[in-house]
């Protein structure tokens, strides 16, 4: 059974790929444009710092698969992209192999491939100290990622009922294990109470796996006969939504869940991600192209991020929280209901300090 929804899941989530349409919140988030911001290129990094964590990149291949021959290749061919461009990675969740470790090789070979990258092992929030500790010794992993998903849970026909012993499940990992612990929704988002929970857990950082892109509801739903949980379709918040309730946390956070191209990155990283991850679009570029397309297209990515960076006078990918930005449409009324000022937003930047300075000194 696990097995096998492994591989409904690769398929399910490409067919969500060619059908996804609707709104996607980072629509509703626009920088505002300062013609003179820009800066030269050598000047810009795409170095990132979180969490006792550093990466060359801002960007990482989130958490998909492994446990069957067929998603083992993928895997391999995950690996591959990711060594070549220098990309963190995360497992899919190592749940298979805990329970059969048979499969173990469908995993290590994240590990085989890219023996010097940052790769993340992945567990669920029902994972035993010892398991977990297992799932990071297959990978020799430098970060654990624990998923939490109570509403693909909820859709999936045989998924789990019972969500009460995640909280002292997590905090207990948190507390074990010796590599920096994130905590990733996968794809219905983290409220700002959640992120402010996982702080006292003792997790390091939030992924907040947002609304927007892959919708793991509509996955589960589509395996059932009678599709009767559609109305579970399109839970949660946004990424862009989560990124804006979490601003004031104290957690860093990363983000994932319908990003599309590096602008998105780059929205993401400007509403407060230390870095910025992505499934479905990386897996179906793999599926159609191979490795080599993959390649390209983290490479392209990273290039036009940079580029980004240097029209928006960001040295870092940090910098680009300093930015100015403007919220719109349905992502600004709940900015209102949430207490979230998108004023100080939209006039954050020095430039905009400066101006009104200016302004302030003529008068
Ligand atoms: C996933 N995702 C996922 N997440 C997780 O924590 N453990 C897992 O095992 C999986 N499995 C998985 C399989 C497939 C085929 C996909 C496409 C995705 C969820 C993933 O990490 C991410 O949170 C969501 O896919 C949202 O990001 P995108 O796809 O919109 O970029």
């Amino acid at each position: 059974m696990s097995a096998q929804r492994k591989d409904d899941h690769v398929r399910l989530a490409i067919e969500q790929q060619d059908t996804r349409s609707g709104i996607n919140q980072f629509d509703e988030v626009s920088f505002v444009h300062h013609a003179l911001a820009g800066i030269d290129r050598p000047q810009v990094s795409l170095d990132t710092t979180f969490a006792g964590i550093s990466w060359q990149v801002p960007l990482y291949i989130n958490a998909m698969t492994g446990g069957t021959a067929k998603t083992g290749v993928i895997n391999r061919g995950l690996a591959i992209a990711a060594r070549e461009t220098g990309v963190p990675i995360a497992s899919g969740s190592m749940h298979a192999y805990l329970k059969d470790p048979t499969c173990a090789d469908t995993f290590r070979v994240l590990r085989q491939e890219n023996p010097h990258g940052f790769v993340i092992a992945n567990v669920n929030a029902t994972a035993s100290v010892d398991d977990t500790r297992r799932a990071l010794d297959l990978l020799e992993a430098d970060a654990l990622q624990i998923h939490v998903n109570t509403a693909q849970e909820t859709a999936m026909p045989e998924g789990d009922r019972s969500f009460g012993s995640w909280v002292p499940q997590i905090e207990k990992i948190a507390a074990a294990v010796d590599v920096p612990v994130i905590v990733k929704e996968v794809g219905n988002g983290l409220s700002r109470e959640t992120v402010l929970l996982l702080r006292q857990l003792g997790v390091h950082a939030a992924d907040v796996g947002g609304r927007g892109g892959t919708d793991f509801a509509r996955i589960e739903n589509g395996r059932r006969p009678l599709g009767d949980y559609a109305f579970l379709h399109d839970w949660g918040q946004s990424t862009a939504a989560c990124l804006l309730d979490a601003q004031s946390a104290g957690l860093p956070v990363l983000a994932s869940g319908g990003v599309r191209h590096p602008l998105d990155v780059a929205r993401a990283l400007a509403l407060g991600a230390s870095g910025v991850g992505a499934s479905g679009v990386f897996l179906r570029t793999l599926l159609d192209g191979g490795p080599e397309a993959l390649i390209e297209q983290l490479t392209n990515w990273l290039d036009q991020l940079a580029a980004l960076q240097t029209m928006l006078g960001a040295r870092t990918p940090a910098d680009l929280a300093s930015n100015d930005l403007i919220i719109h449409g349905t992502l600004r009324s709940f900015c209102t209901d949430r207490g979230i000022d998108t004023g100080r937003l939209a006039r954050r930047s020095r430039s905009a300090d400066t101006l009104h300075n200016a302004t302030g000194k003529a008068q």
